[in-house]
C-alpha cells in the first residue's frame, strides 16, 4: 500500500533565508507542474501579515529564476497561509490547529534552528497535531555523535522514525541520483567496482565564492561539518554501497548503513585542514578563528570490495572554480604492451556531480599515426542540463508523499558522525591558502591519490 499523501505543508521558519532561497522557489516549480495542491502554512516569529509573506515569495521567485508566471504565482498565493508567532507559546500552535482545518497527515517542515526543534514538537504534541504528522528536518543535523543522538531523542518522543525526513538537498540533486542509477542500471560496472580495479576514489566539491554573508553560522561549522559529513559522504556511500536487494528505502538504507560501519573514525593524519587568507576579516568569524574552510580527508572502507581502497574527499570555500566531481580511478594494465602510460592516465570514470551532470569514460586510444603510440580520450556518457527539478522540490514532493529513500535514517544520522568525531574541532590553526586556489598545496604536497588529484575544470 502506498502512504498516504500530506495533505498540508507547514513550513517554520518561513521568513528565514533558507525559505528565501530555496523553500519558496521550490513551492512554486511544485504549483507549476501540478504537484502542489495542498495548503501551505508559515509558521515564524515576525509580525507579518499574508500579504507580506506573499511578496516575500514573489521576491524570492523572481531571484531565483529572474521571471515569475503571474497565473502559477496566484495559484500559489491561494494556498499561502501564514501564522505569526512564538514557538514558545501554546497560543501559536492553537491558531496553527485553527488554520490546518481538517487536514489530517501534514507535513511540517522544520526550516529553524535545532535548538528549536524540541520546542516545536512538544508544542505539536501539546495542541494535538502531531499526530499522524511527518516531520522534515534541515541540516546540520547535530553538531557530532552525541548532539545527533540527543536530536533523534528529541523527534522520537513524538514522531516515530517513519514518520521523520532527514534532509541532505545533495541526495535531492539530479546527479546524484544519476550515480546510483548508472551504478546499478549497467551491469558493466560491477565486475571492475572493487579494489581488484579500482585504485583510488577522489570527491572533489569546489566552490569559489566564500562565505557569503553566513560567517556567524559558518566559523560555528567548519567544512567539515558544512558539507563533508554529510553531503560528500552520502555521496561515498552511492559509490561504495552493496548492491541493494530492492529500491525500497529500508533496503537502500540498509546497505548504507553497512558501510557507514566499516568505515573506521577518521584518524588525524588522514586530514589536512585550510583556511582561505582573509576569512578572519568575514563579519561573524571570531578573531583568530581557527575554523576551517578547506579540508581533504583520506577513508577506507573495511568491505571484502574496498579493503585498502582509499577514498579522498576534498571540499573548500574559495577554490579556482565552482564544481562537484567524483573521479574513481582504475588500476594500470599490468603490461605497457605499446606506449608507457602514466599513473593518471585514462582509465577512470567521472561523474560530474554540479553544476552540470556529466559522466566520463577516461581511456586510452591509439593516437593517429605510423607509431603504437596512444592518447588519452574522454567519452562523454552523459551531459544532461535540462532538469530543472530543484533538490528542495524532489525532497518536499518526496517527504508529502512518503517516499524516504533521499532521506537519512536515524542510524546513519548518528554513525556518521561517529567517523568524523575525532577530527571535528582540531585545535591547531589550518594552512592558509590564497583564494582562487586549490587549497594549502604545501601542506598537501603528500596527500593525493596517486596519480594526483584531478581538479575539476569550470
Ligand atoms: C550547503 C552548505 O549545505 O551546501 C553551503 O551549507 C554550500 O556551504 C552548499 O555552499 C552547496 O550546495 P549546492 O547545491 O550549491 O552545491
Amino acid at each position: 500500500m502506498s502512504p498516504a499523501q500530506s495533505d498540508a505543508l507547514v513550513v517554520f521558519g518561513v521568513t528565514g533565508d533558507l525559505a528565501h532561497k530555496m523553500i519558496l522557489p521550490s513551492l512554486y516549480q511544485m504549483v507549476r507542474r501540478g504537484h502542489l495542491t495542498t495548503p501551505v502554512i508559515g509558521v515564524a516569529l515576525d509580525d507579518w501579515t499574508i500579504d507580506q509573506l506573499a511578496d516575500r515569495a514573489r521576491d524570492a521567485i523572481v531571484r531565483k529564476f529572474g521571471t515569475i508566471e503571474e497565473d502559477v504565482f496566484s495559484r500559489l498565493k491561494a494556498l499561502l497561509r501564514y501564522v505569526s508567532g512564538d514557538y514558545q507559546s501554546a497560543d501559536t500552535f492553537e491558531r496553527l490547529r485553527t488554520e490546518l482545518g481538517q487536514a489530517r497527515q501534514p507535513l511540517y517542515y522544520l526550516a529553524i534552528p535545532p535548538s528549536l526543534f524540541g520546542t516545536v514538537i512538544k508544542a505539536l504534541d501539546a495542541a494535538g497535531i502531531a499526530k499522524g504528522g511527518r516531520l522534515m528536518v534541515e541540516k546540520p543535523f547535530g553538531h557530532d555523535f552525541a548532539s545527533a543522538k540527543a536530536l533523534n531523542d528529541v523527534l522520537h518522543t513524538v514522531f516515530e522514525e517513519a514518520a521523520v525526513f532527514r534532509i541532505d538537498h545533495f541526495l535531492g540533486k539530479e546527479a546524484v541520483q544519476n550515480l546510483i542509477y548508472f551504478r546499478f542500471a549497467n551491469a558493466f560496472l560491477e565486475p571492475v567496482w572493487n579494489r581488484t580495479y579500482v585504485e583510488s576514489v577522489q570527491i572533489t566539491m569546489a566552490e569559489d565564492f566564500g562565505i557569503a554573508g553566513r560567517g556567524k553560522f559558518y566559523d560555528e561549522v567548519g567544512c567539515i561539518r558544512d558539507v563533508i559529513q554529510n553531503h560528500l559522504l552520502n555521496v561515498l556511500l552511492l559509490l561504495a554501497m552493496e548492491p541493494p536487494v530492492s529500491s525500497g528505502a529500508e533496503d537502500m538504507s540498509d546497505e548504507k548503513v553497512q558501510i557507514l560501519k566499516a568505515i573506521p573514525p577518521i584518524a588525524k593524519a588522514d586530514l589536512i585542514r585550510g583556511q582561505f587568507d582573509g576569512y578572519h576579516d568575514e563579519p561573524g568569524v571570531a578573531p583568530g578563528s581557527k575554523v576551517e574552510t578547506f579540508a581533504a580527508i583520506r577513508l577506507f572502507v573495511d568491505t571484502w570490495r574496498w579493503k585498502d581502497v582509499p577514498f579522498y574527499i576534498r571540499a573548500g570555500k574559495e577554490l579556482p572554480v565552482r564544481a562537484t566531481e567524483v573521479v574513481v580511478r582504475f588500476r594500470r594494465p599490468p603490461l605497457m604492451l605499446f606506449d608507457e602510460i602514466g599513473p593518471a592516465d585514462s582509465n577512470y570514470l567521472r561523474f560530474r556531480v554540479g553544476p552540470q551532470v556529466t559522466i566520463g569514460i577516461g581511456a586510452r586510444r591509439k593516437a593517429a599515426g605510423g607509431d603504437m603510440v596512444g592518447e588519452d580520450v574522454e567519452l562523454d556518457a552523459v551531459d544532461d542540463t535540462s532538469d530543472d527539478m530543484m533538490p528542495y522540490e524532489r525532497l518536499i514532493g518526496d517527504a508529502m508523499a512518503g517516499r524516504r529513500q533521499l532521506f537519512t535514517r536515524q542510524d546513519a544520522s548518528e554513525l556518521a558522525w561517529q567517523i568524523f568525531d575525532p577530527v571535528l574541532d582540531q585545535p591547531g590553526q589550518p594552512a592558509p591558502y590564497k583564494p582562487g586556489t586549490w587549497g594549502p598545496v604545501e601542506a598537501m604536497a603528500d596527500f593525493a591519490p596517486a596519480g594526483g588529484w584531478v581538479d575539476p575544470k569550470a
